[in-house]
């Protein structure tokens, strides 16, 4: 896992004046929103007992602590310890960390790690069209297969044919070859594939795509835990029809990811084909996981511990940008505060796993 990155971490439309628990990077944190609306990041746990402040209330914007009911502000700082006399101080430790968050494209991201604000990389940018003119919709996975394996294989031009050869890869001839180019910046990445189709299925989804041979797919990866997909039938025609899926990857332990996905699309766009649509994306996504959890290393091996081809650039794209950032000093260290996570998972072995 990586530091000193943005992560996409929740739906904003999900985070209230009600705390809320994110269970990401071995630890648990906390969002809220202020009376202004703004979005608070703490670290779970209460400095006097460790308890999980996202079982708190918000009053005033600050958050109480459900144990004893210490009072912490959103910087951190606790302002009041109930059980105390008025005019007793407050201990200079009695504060909890917290995070700085930005919310766009519909995310909540809170940076993790140490860098100053200059030195931080920016949030991606995302290609306009997708917020003007397409219609979105969110829902939530947990995926029972690592992040970054699972990352992999949203960025995948090769796997269509097998992984989704009951659904929208049965259209694709098996025996295609697949080159493409690989652009990349210090912490993305793109490429652009063709298709060729057969023009016929049964599936729904080529039922839409019917007549319309040329299926082109665009893949972006953003570190560290974000993917979009966008798939163009019909090019820049009139008609096209257009999909987006933007993923937001993040571990819960080694062999469990939330995975956070917001779909756009051009088409069916009435607010009663949602569901339709989300179960549509939820078979697409189950497909690839019900294999992913079968790689025998959950992990991300070292490069030269698989075979690679070709079709794989994109893929080694983001393992190799991904160990750049791991030999500069930025994988996550071991946290001694919070060894279990909320769920009860122990920590240092998923970190352990998560440093390769
Ligand atoms: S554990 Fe939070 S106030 Fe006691
Ligand atoms: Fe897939």
């Amino acid at each position: 896992m990586l530091k000193n990155f943005w992560y996409a971490c929740e739906f904003s439309a999900d985070v209230t004046n009600k705390p809320k628990q994110i269970v990401m990077l071995n630890q648990r944190f906390v969002l809220y929103r202020d009376s202004q609306g703004q979005v608070i990041a703490l670290k779970d746990q209460c400095p006097h007992r460790g308890a999980a402040l996202s079982l708190g209330w918000v009053e005033d914007s600050c958050i109480r602590c459900p144990y004893h009911g210490w009072k912490f502000q959103a910087d951190g700082k606790c302002i009041d310890i109930p059980a105390n006399a008025p005019e007793t101080p407050i201990p200079k430790k009695a504060r909890v960390q917290t995070y700085p968050v930005q919310e766009k494209y519909g995310y909540v991201w809170l940076f993790y790690g140490d860098l100053p604000e200059q030195e931080r990389h920016p949030l991606p940018t995302l290609p306009e069209y997708l917020f003007s003119s397409l219609r979105p919709v969110c829902h939530s996975a947990i995926e029972p297969a690592n992040y970054a394996r699972l990352i992999e294989a949203n960025i995948d031009f090769a796997h269509v044919i097998a992984i989704h050869k009951k659904s929208f890869g049965q259209r694709i001839p098996l025996d295609q070859t697949i080159r493409y180019r690989v652009e990349e910046d210090d912490w993305s990445a793109v490429a652009t594939y063709t298709y060729d189709s057969l023009g016929s299925s049964k599936s729904f989804l080529n039922f839409l795509l019917g007549g319309r041979p040329q299926l082109t797919i665009r893949l972006s990866f953003y570190l560290p835990n974000v993917t979009l997909a966008e798939i163009n039938v019909g090019g820049d025609g009139k008609f096209a029809i257009k999909f987006g899926i933007l993923v937001a990857f993040f571990p819960i332990d080694e062999n469990t990811t939330s995975a956070k996905r917001i779909l756009y699309r051009n088409i069916l766009k009435q607010p009663w084909l949602d569901s339709f649509v989300k179960n549509m994306d939820y078979k697409l996504a189950h497909e690839d996981t019900i294999v992913v959890e079968t790689l025998t290393s959950q992990p991300m091996p070292r490069i030269s511990e698989e075979l690679h081809v070709a079709a794989d650039a994109l893929d080694l794209s983001y393992r190799k940008l991904r160990q750049k950032y791991l030999a500069k000093g930025w994988g996550l260290e071991p946290s001694n505060s919070a060894s279990n996570n909320s769920n009860g998972h122990s920590v240092q072995s998923v970190f352990t796993s998560l440093m390769h």
